[in-house]
């Protein structure tokens, strides 16, 4: 499969060739300046769900790259607020742009979105499951970190039932060798069905309850926030709420190697002291948004064979 025209739904329709070629694009991207691949094209915004860093890296990425976007951010200001379906609005769009970049509160819209357009259809984050371009950007930044990503130990915490970036990065990883995944699920916040059944088919991967019992094995922890929007109750929610605090405390009890990454948007659950110290790798991955979807949109809509 080559990169020019392609959708981009999941991380998991990749190869680990291909997220290599990424990389490497993404490390160019770094070091160079004025690169024009997206010179005279529209990169087409249709945003229906709150986003800070994957829009406005998106965006950065476009301008970086000399291109231009249209955008929906505003669901309520489109022709959706008068009834107009999803389908038709993407069918439209399609007809705007050279690529369209989608994020939805619901699972599947990216697929169906990519059914309908002609343009290719990049997933910025649908429902619960598939936020294919922060995997990559957390596997990069995992890669620039420790100079690889097979052979490391890595833990993810926080909320495993809603968090879209876990499931990713999850289904990310198993592209590489890691040689241990630690699951840590505080109880309530479980994983899901479709994980857990998954997880029993990977030998590298354990589900523990707490982040004591592993700390002193991990390279990288990678924390989540309370995805506050997607549980069904309220009630849930309230209950589950501060059930975990990534501290330097604990940080301590670990490798001085050790690497703390988070998608962003922090709540909570990494202690405003993490910052300042050598764990804090969040704000640096988060600055890699760009880079890497430079690569992307590049290796997409060059318009060569890649
Ligand atoms: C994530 C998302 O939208 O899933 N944010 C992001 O893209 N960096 C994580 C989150 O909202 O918690």
């Amino acid at each position: 499969m080559t990169w020019n025209g392609r959708d981009i739904i999941r991380i998991g329709d990749l190869k680990r060739e291909e997220i290599e070629t990424l990389f490497n694009k993404a490390k160019e991207m770094k070091e160079r300046e004025n690169v024009h691949t997206l010179s005279g094209k529209i990169s087409v915004f249709a945003f229906f769900e709150p986003s800070t860093r994957t829009r406005m890296s998106f965006q950065a990425a476009v301008h970086k790259l000399d291109g231009d976007v249209l955008s929906i951010t505003r669901p309520e200001a489109s022709s959706l607020a008068k009834g107009e379906t999803l389908a038709d609005t993407i069918k439209v769009l399609d007809g705007y742009g050279d690529c369209l970049i989608i994020r939805h509160q619901f699972e599947g819209t990216a697929r169906v979105a990519a059914n309908i357009a002609d343009v290719p259809v990049i997933n910025a984050g649908d429902g619960q499951y598939h936020h294919p371009t922060q995997a990559m950007l957390d596997l990069f930044s995992i890669h620039e970190f420790f100079g690889r990503i097979d052979g490391l130990t890595i833990g993810m915490i926080g909320d495993l039932k809603y968090a879209r970036t876990i499931f990713s990065l999850f289904n990310g990883l198993q592209l590489f060798s890691p040689s241990m995944i630690y699951l840590i699920s505080p109880p309530k916040l479980g994983i899901r069905e479709e994980l857990r059944n998954r997880i029993e088919e990977y030998q590298n991967c354990t589900i523990v309850q707490d982040t004591q019992e592993v700390i002193e094995e991990l390279d990288v922890l990678y924390v989540t926030r309370l995805q506050k929007e997607r549980f069904p109750d309220p009630l849930e929610f309230k209950r589950v709420k501060g059930t975990y605090q990534v501290d330097l405390p604990l940080l301590k009890q670990g490798k001085d190697t050790l690497k703390v990454l988070h998608p962003l948007p922090r709540t909570d659950e990494i202690s405003r002291e993490v910052d300042e110290s050598s764990y804090a790798a969040y704000f640096k991955q988060a600055r890699n948004g760009i880079p890497v979807r430079m690569a992307l949109l590049s290796l997409i809509m060059e318009g060569k064979e890649n």
